[in-house]
């Protein structure tokens, strides 16, 4: 499907989504955020997909929500449209791994956006921030709830409350992205670990999100359970039997998803 604000190109079981609007460094607008939604519903349809890269450009994985485009609303408009609410629902229907490949600017719900993803590897050149002080407003998809989870609340407090950018190091000491690689070869290395990725079991890689997953809704020891059943629950499946055997035959796995 051919999109305005997104170009989506599949490639050895592995869907790259470049966010494109590169004359507002792919600010979110709700025609890209609808046309992503619809692109992730797609690859989640797609057999062939079984891992997905979204990225942006050099300068800017997203520079944040559109402003000109939510300048002028009114409080009614955005509660009763349900803004950025009904646009990132998809997100967390995704049931294949998603990797954010962030060069340049990430702000907002650029860094929001990010952290929706399962994991994000940084370039060198990468800059996270939640400026939304700076406008009047409070992040709205994730900065001051994922952000606080994933680096803490004192550095969480800092952004959004400073409005600072965090460089690609500072975000990679703090926890915020998986690992940093130079602005040259983060495609490279995105594509690389998401065809990792593409290679395991569909289903052991459903359920590893599942199970990381639940780590943020519920408490250590329910968390464990809920691990420890799943582990449990895998016996049952033809992949287990196939990977255990495999490591005992010195060979490579082949998964069925099954
Ligand atoms: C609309 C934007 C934009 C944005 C940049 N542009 N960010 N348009 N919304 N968020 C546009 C600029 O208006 C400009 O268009 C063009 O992109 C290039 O940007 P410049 O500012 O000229 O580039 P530069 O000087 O290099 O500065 C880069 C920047 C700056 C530091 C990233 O653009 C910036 O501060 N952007 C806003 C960042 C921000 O506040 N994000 C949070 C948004 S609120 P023209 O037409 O003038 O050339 C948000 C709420 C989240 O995200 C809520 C849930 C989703």
């Amino acid at each position: 499907m051919a999109y305005e604000t997104l170009i989506v190109e599949v490639e050895n079981h592995v869907a790259l989504i470049r966010l494109n609007r590169p004359d507002a460094l792919n600010a979110l607008n709700t025609q890209l955020l609808g046309e992503l939604a619809d692109a992730l519903k797609s690859t989640e349809e797609n057999d062939k997909v079984r891992c997905v890269v979204i990225t942006g450009s050099e300068k800017a994985f997203a520079a944040g929500a559109d402003i000109k485009e939510m300048a002028e609303k009114t409080f009614v408009e955005v509660f009763m449209s349900n803004l950025f609410g009904r646009e990132t629902e998809q997100f967390l229907k995704c049931r294949k791994p998603i990797i954010a490949a962030v060069s340049g600017y990430a702000l907002g719900g650029g860094c929001e956006l990010a952290m929706m993803c399962d994991f994000i590897i940084a370039s060198d050149t990468a800059k996270f921030g939640q400026p939304e002080i700076n406008l009047g407003v409070v992040a709205g998809i994730g900065g001051s709830q994922r952000l606080t989870r994933f680096v803490g609340k004192s550095k969480a407090m800092d952004m959004n409350l400073t409005g600072r950018f965090m460089d690609a190091k500072e975000a990679e000491r703090s926890g915020l992205v998986s690992r940093v690689v130079p602005a040259k070869k983060l495609l490279e290395e995105a594509l690389s670990a998401a065809q990792k990725i593409a290679e395991k079991s569909m289903l052991t890689t459903a359920v590893v999100k599942e199970a990381v997953n639940r780590s943020y809704e519920t408490t250590l020891s329910e968390g464990l359970l809920f691990e420890r059943r799943l582990f449990h629950s895998l016996f049952a499946s033809e992949d287990q039997k196939e990977g255990m055997a495999a490591f005992l035959e010195k060979r490579e796995p082949q998964f069925r998803d099954k």
